[in-house]
């Protein structure tokens, strides 16, 4: 006994002059080039002075898997920015990452890539500071290979210390994002070093032209051979090309290279087909490293009367999104993007506004294999301040390295068609404002000069006066539908875009009677009707209606696709005392709710965005208390004709875009207290329990959709539906699943709130609920949910390396509980 003690003080003491720590994770590189660092890292929330020292003793912080965003845990709290998620977005924050490398990797060359840190990063290696980088949303990198121990144990220290009014959203806080380590040869392809470009496309031929950075780590002016092959889609070589290069010592040489390819496949929204560049450096005949690059072909053209992709006039579709992924916060997750965009296609979007930062790159990498065009956009201020601390601090000092960085990062992307250099910026007013949009706009056509830049602007006109806007390739307009023809009519060779519209505001399944206009409500929900938008927005229908009228508008980003954490709009704006606003703590503008479920407008858009046959009608049909008295009846539908139904009984028929409806918004574009769209059907009904049915008819009178509403009895059972049955044992992929409070017969419950408790056996962990509820401090962390208009939302994640059957069990009080099985593999 004694002599075991004694054996593990020795252990604890030996291995100096690190302290003793457990979490000492032996890299495995093998024959990788890039591997995540996402494990095992130490975390405390405070700060910690000499933490950056190896010795340092972290041994009681907490371990956490990256990407971590502290900020999600909460707790929610008045004392905190309601437009930041009244969540604690700020305060100082430390990583520690012990690690070592075998001796053999002696000589090789490493770095550490973040790709994001929310924010004002310091990054130390072994006590060394490697750098820092102030904007949470840029991608960085740093070289290890001076500071590394070999066979020994090495410590990355990570200090971040992001501050309170940084953002008008949730920003987030903590390594939000993943971090990787790159091993290579000491002669190798630059970091964002392979450029790809595709200077001529026909049907026949493509032109591919590659520029390979190749740098030289060496002190000793080297030789290499850049060999580069493109893969099709199956993985097939179909070309290759080999350079000769001489690299200085220390130093850079581009390899530049033009490759034909026959009969070329077009990447497209509707077919997103990728080619794979594999650049492989090779010396004395071995290759030395080697990496890959995902790349389209496709043309592009914006002119003043259309965008052409492939040669083929398309509009866009477009939302605006912010970064957060709900319940799960900023902490980026494959599976939570991978869905966010699987709900915005089925609603027929084809375009994503990365409003107003530098995306996580797995957005775009699935905005790439999923057909989606960005717009990639940098910044939501330059030197004038929208908020006390925000990016204006650092915008001298930084702005035209995180705009650089961005392009060479993301440049390569087929999805990205447009580089935004900021969002509604003050310097729109500023007599000298365009002299930064010239400068910026000049850095993107160094750095790329395939694509258009754009801006958006909120003030076109003193934009226009002040020669901000010229300095634009395409003028990105926000909020401007009653500007448009003015606007388009003044300049006829200018290139518009509605880069920002909309701004309708709504709580899934919550709707007020009589129909209200913009205004709060004691609730702190908002009517889904789809009426109400703030004073300087509107609502869909006189978006597309000045569309419309505007065809040279080549399309719009609405604000915005999902839900984001933080500006409540209408809560917490237009006066002074927001006591009575609490807990509304995210946005309302969202098409689709925070926990991923569709809001009405949704099915809006869809009516407007595709032409698969679909009809969706509202509202719910649980009016106890109301019964004889009208209830209005929205029906959106891309079919010509539809009739509605109460209890199998007709109510009519009406044709799509015959009768223009009246719709009560307040205020609209025009200033108007209300709207004539053709773009919904309206009937008043009164109410009597039962089926609300409507059926939508193809011009031939045969039946092509259907929907409808039935009047639920009270709460009886609890249903789980989970989007996948099978995930991958990685730690990291999720299963989201909807739980829905139904009556006995298995209709939907619309205003239920039932408190739905969750447990899981078996390798897997909660990593999140949520019912897509605005205005609630109920935490996202936990075992227990209360439904929101009868839904709530659970998410699953797996534990890295344990497969087998994850079962949940959902119970509530008085109801019948639920089961269902998710199984890693
Ligand atoms: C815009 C702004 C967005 C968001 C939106 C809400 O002016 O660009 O970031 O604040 O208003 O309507």
């Amino acid at each position: 006994m004694r002599r075991i003690f004694f054996l593990a003080l020795l252990l604890v003491f030996s291995t100096s002059p690190f302290a003793a720590q457990t979490h000492v994770e032996s890299l495995n590189i093998g024959s990788q080039r890039r591997i995540s660092l996402g494990r095992d890292w130490r975390f405390l929330k405070a700060d910690a002075p000499g933490a950056e020292q190896p010795a340092f003793d972290d041994s009681t912080w907490r371990t956490v898997r990256l990407p971590h965003d502290w900020a999600i845990e909460g707790p929610f709290s008045r004392q905190f920015n309601p437009d930041t998620g009244a969540l604690p977005v700020f305060g100082t924050g430390w990583y520690r990452k012990h690690f070592v490398l075998p001796g053999s990797a002696k000589g090789r060359y490493f770095t550490v890539e973040f790709d994001g840190a929310m924010s004002d990063a310091h990054v130390w290696l072994n006590g060394k500071e490697l750098g820092e980088r102030p904007y949470g949303y840029s991608s960085f990198v740093f070289d290890l290979t001076p500071y590394l121990n070999f066979g020994e144990e090495n410590v990355l220290a990570v200090r971040l210390t992001p501050e309170n009014d940084a953002s008008r959203w949730y920003p987030g806080a903590g390594i939000y994002r993943n971090v990787w380590m790159t091993v290579t040869g000491p002669v190798h392809a630059a970091h964002w070093g392979t450029y790809v470009t595709t200077p001529q496309v026909s049907e026949a031929s493509a032109q591919v032209r590659v520029r390979t950075d190749v740098q030289n780590a060496g002190r000793e002016a080297a030789k290499a051979d850049l060999l580069t092959t493109i893969l099709d889609a199956d993985g097939r070589e179909i070309a290759r090309a080999s350079t000769a290069i001489e690299i200085p010592a220390e130093g850079t040489q581009t390899a530049d290279t033009t490759i034909e390819i026959a009969h070329p496949e077009r990447w497209d929204i509707d077919r997103p087909y990728l080619y794979t560049l594999v650049s492989t450096v090779q010396q004395n005949g071995k290759a030395v490293d080697r990496h890959t690059t995902p790349f389209g072909i496709r043309t592009v053209e914006f002119t003043p009367t259309d965008l052409k992709l492939n040669g083929r006039s398309i509009r866009l579709k477009g939302v605006c999104d912010h970064h957060d992924l709900g319940a799960l916060g900023a902490a980026v997750n494959r599976r939570a993007t991978e869905r966010q965009l699987q709900i915005l296609k089925a609603m027929g979007a084809n375009a994503i506004r990365t409003s107003h930062n530098p995306p996580s790159p797995e957005l775009l990498e699935f905005a790439d294999k999923m057909g989606f065009l960005v717009m990639d956009e940098a910044f939501d201020m330059w030197e004038e301040p929208k908020v006390a601390n925000g990016y204006s601090k650092y915008f001298d000092q930084w702005s035209d390295r995180d705009l650089t960085d961005m392009i060479h990062r993301d440049r390569n992307h087929p999805s990205v068609v447009l580089w935004s250099i900021g969002n509604e910026i003050p310097e729109q007013w500023r007599a000298d404002g365009w002299k930064i949009a010239l400068h910026l706009t000049e850095i993107c056509h160094r750095e790329d000069p395939t694509r258009p830049v754009t801006s958006a602007m909120n003030g076109p006109d003193p934009a226009i006066k002040n020669s901000f806007a010229q300095q634009l390739d395409v003028k990105g307009l926000n909020y401007s539908a009653a500007r448009y023809q003015r606007l388009l009519a003044a300049h006829p060779d200018w290139i518009f875009l509605g880069s920002e519209t909309e701004s309708a505001v709504s709580s899934r399944g919550v709707y007020d009677l009589p129909l209200v206009k913009y205004e709060k409500s004691p609730t702190h929900e908002l009517t889904s009707y789809d009426l109400i938008a703030p004073p300087w927005a509107y609502i869909p229908d006189a978006e597309w209606q000045a569309e419309e009228e505007n065809p040279r508008i080549l399309g719009e980003f609405v604000w915005t696709g999902f839900d984001y954490l933080g500006e409540p709009t209408p809560y917490f704006s237009g006066r002074n005392d927001h006591s009575e606003d609490w807990p509304a703590r995210s946005s309302y503008f969202g098409i689709i709710d925070l926990a991923g479920f569709p809001k009405d407008r949704y099915y809006l858009y869809q009516s407007h965005w595709t032409t698969e046959p679909m009809v969706h009608v509202l509202p719910h049909w649980n009016w106890a208390g109301r019964e004889g008295q009208p209830i209005p009846v929205l029906v959106y539908t891309n079919a010509p004709n539809v009739e509605l139904f109460l209890d199998g009984k007709s109510l009519g028929k009406k044709e799509r875009f015959s009768e223009p409806v009246e719709l009560p918004v307040g205020k609209n574009i025009n200033d108007q207290q209300k709207i004539m769209s053709k773009y919904r059907l309206r009937w008043d009904v009164p109410y009597t329990p039962g089926t609300l049915k409507v059926i939508a008819y193809d011009n031939k009178g045969q039946q092509v959709a259907t929907d409808e509403r039935v009047t639920a009895g009270p709460p009886a059972k609890i249903e789980l539906i989970a989007d996948r049955t099978h995930i991958q044992d990685d730690g990291d992929d999720l299963s989201f699943v909807t739980v829905k409070i139904e009556d006995k017969d298995g209709n939907l419950c619309p205003l239920a709130d039932n408190l739905v408790h969750f447990v899981l056996s078996g390798p897997g962990t909660i990593a999140g609920v949520d019912n897509g509820n605005p205005a609630t401090f109920d935490p996202f962390q936990a075992d227990s949910r209360k439904a929101f208009s009868g839904m709530a939302m659970l998410i699953v994640r797996s534990e890295e390396g344990k497969p087998g059957p994850i079962n949940i069990k959902a119970t509530s009080d008085g109801l019948k509980d639920a089961g269902t099985t998710v199984t890693a593999r």
